[in-house]
């Protein structure tokens, strides 16, 4: 869809369809007393009728308001006013599209923006229209073989405020809607269709795309010669040949020290010979929700072309049982030099992610973010509203926290305590890969935290935040938005 700024007089503007947003019982209230006004009463008349008050989550249609332009006007509940902030303002853009979605409307005017969301200014305002109208009209329906849902109508969605934002903002939130479209395109995939192999090909289709990035895959046998047995002993229970795909994003200047973002790229984890159990197994194929963020974030860096350099590396690799599996109590020895007591096969993030942080030192990366859909226990701390974020930098981790704010796609914190790392020890390596039920996404990042002590690191655990289940069941691209407001925070300074 398209985005077009525009603040001309209402009265005048000549448009097939007019959102207008009302506050619930509020309807003396500024547009809507303006377009009472502009009609002579004629709006009041209809509010008489009852049918609309402006209740959250409401629409209505009218027709040919007469002494206007517009053809017609959608009246959209805004619920109280003094509700009103920014879970509203989205969940308002998303029950307009789902509205004119069954209609034949091709171009709106939405004078939502206009609305006063708390502090929030036009940008924000702007941001977050495209995104929630773009996530709104997203739909996954390559297998079906009957048409699947109708495609909407719209085409261009014209955003009316009075102080318009910045002109480079249709540019970046149009950046990364697509980067959220492609994560979640990828994450969507089948685990049949989305194997290492494919995410290899989406690599070097993003290459051939764009001129400032470059692709290196590594396969197993180039992991094997450097060491890579950590990240080996999970891709060989597998058919499908593990990789580890590098994308460099270079918009920066050439001296300029790369930000890595780590993707945890399992395409499915069946647990290994730990073996899952069969309830809600298929969500698995989400397991590379990690490594589908990394890409998002690069296909939006490159469209918005940040003035930065990224290093994306995207560990791919399948968890499966099988004669060449590894067993519970196997040692194997990492790329770092440490060694590893797999004491679960179903804690396999960790392992593939291990060796990959220590491949990314190469780089002399600035900061590193990991990405990863690691522990259940995430779920059971945070639920699904907010991913959790641990690393070993105070201002890394508050700049992460900063821009989960500004995005709306929110990170909490957990302690990353010295406490916590003796949950890991092993009898016989170095360490152990599981460290108990107790704190388990702390424990997680305790052991990545050993292999990230020569750079700034952030680990970000999406177990609860990177699909959606039941009825609503499908990936959300999250964190692309966080990832990219860091990055583009980072190019500003
Ligand atoms: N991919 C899973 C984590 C996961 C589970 C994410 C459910 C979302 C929903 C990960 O590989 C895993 O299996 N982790 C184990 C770790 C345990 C064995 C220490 C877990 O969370 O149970
Ligand atoms: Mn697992
Ligand atoms: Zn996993």
């Amino acid at each position: 869809m398209e985005y077009k700024i525009v603040n001309s007089n209402l009265k005048k503007l000549k448009t097939p369809c007019l959102i207008v947003g009302m506050h619930q019982n509020a309807r003396n209230h500024q547009l809507i007393a303006t377009i009472d006004a502009f009609t002579e009463g004629w709006l009041g008349k209809q509010l008489d009728r009852g049918d609309f008050s402006g209740r959250k989550g409401q629409t209505l249609y009218l027709y040919d308001p007469p002494g206007m332009k517009a053809e017609r006007l959608l009246l959209v509940g805004c619920g109280k006013e003094k509700d009103f902030a920014e879970r509203s303002y989205i969940e308002t853009h998303r029950t307009v599209i789902d509205s004119l979605s069954n209609t034949t409307i091709k171009r709106a005017v939405t004078t939502l923006p206009s609305l006063k969301v708390g502090e929030r200014d036009s940008d924000w305002k702007t941001h977050q229209a495209i995104l929630t109208c773009e996530a709104a009209i997203y739909c996954f329906d390559e297998y079906k073989t009957d048409e699947g849902n109708p495609k909407p109508s719209l085409e261009v969605l014209d955003l009316w405020m009075n102080d318009p934002p910045n002109e480079q903002r249709i540019l970046l939130a149009t950046a990364v809607a697509h980067g959220v479209a492609f994560a979640k395109d990828l994450a969507n995939q089948p685990g049949n269709v989305c194997t290492p192999t494919y995410l290899a090909k989406q690599a070097r289709a993003l290459k051939k795309r764009f001129s400032d990035i470059d692709v290196d895959i590594l396969d197993e046998a180039e992991m094997e010669k450097l060491g890579m047995g950590a990240f080996l002993a999970v891709s060989k229970g597998s058919d499908q040949p593990g990789k580890l795909i590098v994308i460099h994003y270079r918009g920066g200047a050439e001296e300029a020290n790369p930000i890595a973002l780590v993707g945890k790229g399992i395409t499915f984890d069946t647990g290994g010979i730990s073996l899952k159990p069969a309830d809600k197994m298929d969500e698995m194929k989400f397991d590379m929700g990690g490594a589908a963020s990394v890409f998002g974030a690069l296909l939006a860096c490159a469209e918005a072309k940040l003035p930065i350099n990224v290093v994306g590396v995207v560990a791919a690799a399948e968890n499966m049982p099988d004669g060449r599996a590894s067993r519970p109590g196997d040692i194997v020895k990492t790329l770092s030099g440490q060694t590893v007591e797999i004491l679960n096969t179903d804690a396999e993030g960790r392992l593939v992610l291990c060796d990959a942080l220590s491949y990314v030192e190469r780089y002399n990366p600035c900061s590193v973010i990991d990405i990863a859909t690691l522990t259940g226990a995430a779920i059971v701390a945070l639920g699904h509203e907010v991913s959790a974020v641990l690393g070993n930098q105070r201002s890394l981790i508050e700049t992460l926290k900063e821009a989960g704010e500004e995005t709306f796609d929110r990170v909490w914190e957990l302690p990353l305590l010295e406490e916590y790392q003796e949950l890991l020890k092993s009898n016989f390596a170095d360490m152990a890969n599981i460290g108990g039920r107790a704190g388990g996404t702390i424990t997680a990042a305790c052991f990545l935290s050993r292999f990230t002590q020569k750079y700034h690191w952030a680990h970000l655990d999406i177990a609860g935040t990177a699909w959606l289940s039941q009825e609503k069941k499908g990936a959300t691209g999250r964190p692309v938005p966080l990832l990219f407001e860091y990055l583009r925070h980072c190019a500003l300074n």
